[in-house]
């Protein structure tokens, strides 16, 4: 079926589908978004709620459907399973949203989707693993959030610790998003410069340390918000609503998308982060950043523990 490049759908409308539908309602992006949810109460509510912010954003119509209704959308957002309790990892979801994401693609499978499937449950990158080999689609049209929030939250903290504005810092987070993702700091600039110059400029020059402490903070940030709030939505609906615009404005953005590996680094058949060039054809190109051999190394033993556990459930 065509493509309306101006529709999107959302399927979980939990905390993290209902914060991403609001942020795409508040971006202008589309004039059509459709919400689908197990739960079809819960998706009416939030199309209602949302919808009466319209009037301050852009006129756009928002409803929830079902399947038939996203067969031409241009990207459908998965939002829907289960997320950690404080005591859970993301790769302990596998087991209650492998079965979800199935059931989702399925659905999507029997109607003419011509669209990107964009992946936002956890684990992500084995859920877009999932959604890949279930759909059949190209791999450029099956896309996981991936580190785009971690990468986010890195930037956030370099840019609070530098005091500079954080859209000025180049720099990524990479391979699992979860507990063995890893910090491209070899690849990091910020203004062009290499981040220990750039820290020396600002007068910081425990450099070991403070790296540590910033990628730890990154990398616990899930588990310290889920502690204190039982969720995170926020800064992952920012994150959904900046890939929907690299796609549907076709910008050619570098995301830290997750994507199939096709020989990038020496790894196949496992999807994770790299940074990729994002248009209106999804994941366009990836971009193998140059790493070091202990970065090398961690991003290897990433990609390893995600197959491990994505083997029981292709
Ligand atoms: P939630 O429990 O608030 O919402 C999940 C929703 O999915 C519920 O409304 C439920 O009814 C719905 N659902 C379940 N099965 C469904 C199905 N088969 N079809 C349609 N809807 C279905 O959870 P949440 O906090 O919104 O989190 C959702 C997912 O997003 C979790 O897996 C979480 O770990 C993940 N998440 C990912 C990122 C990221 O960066 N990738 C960030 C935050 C959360
Ligand atoms: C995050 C989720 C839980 O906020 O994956 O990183």
């Amino acid at each position: 079926m065509k493509v309306n490049s101006r529709k999107v759908a959302v399927i979980g409308c939990g905390f993290v589908g209902s914060s991403s539908a609001f942020a795409l309602m508040q971006s202008g992006l589309f004039s059509e978004m459709v919400l689908i949810d197990a739960d079809t109460k819960r998706a009416e509510g939030e199309a209602m709620d949302i919808s009466h912010g319209i009037s301050f954003a852009r006129p756009m119509q928002i409803y929830a459907g079902n399947y038939n209704d996203i067969t031409d959308a241009a990207i459908i957002v998965i939002t829907a399973g289960a997320n950690q309790k404080p005591d859970e990892t993301r790769l302990d979801l596998i087991k209650k949203n492998a079965a979800i994401m199935k059931s989702i693609v399925g659905e999507i499978k029997k109607r003419d989707f011509g669209g990107i499937l964009l992946i936002v449950s956890n684990p992500v990158d084995i859920l877009t693993l999932i959604a890949l080999k279930e759909s059949g689609y190209p791999s450029n049209r099956v896309i996981g959030s991936g580190t785009v929030l971690d990468t986010g939250r890195f930037k956030y903290l370099l840019g609070e610790h530098l005091d500079v504005d954080s859209r000025s810092v180049h720099a990524f987070i990479i391979g699992e998003h979860g507990d063995s993702e890893l910090a491209a700091w070899s690849n990091a600039r910020i203004g062009g410069l290499k981040v220990n110059d750039f820290c020396e400029l600002r007068g910081h020059f425990n450099h070991e340390q403070s790296m540590k402490k910033i990628f730890e903070n990154v990398r616990n940030s899930a588990y310290e918000i889920i502690e204190r709030k039982h969720a995170t939505y926020y800064g992952i609906a920012m994150a959904v609503k900046r890939i929907c615009e690299a796609i549907v404005r076709n910008e050619k953005s570098i995301l830290p998308v997750s994507s199939l590996m096709t020989g990038e680094y020496g790894l196949n058949d496992v999807v994770l982060s790299i940074p990729a060039v994002v248009d209106e054809t999804g994941v366009q190109k990836v971009i193998p950043i140059e790493l070091n051999d202990e970065e090398l190394t961690k991003l290897k033993d990433s990609a390893n523990i995600l197959k491990d556990i994505a083997k029981d459930y292709i």
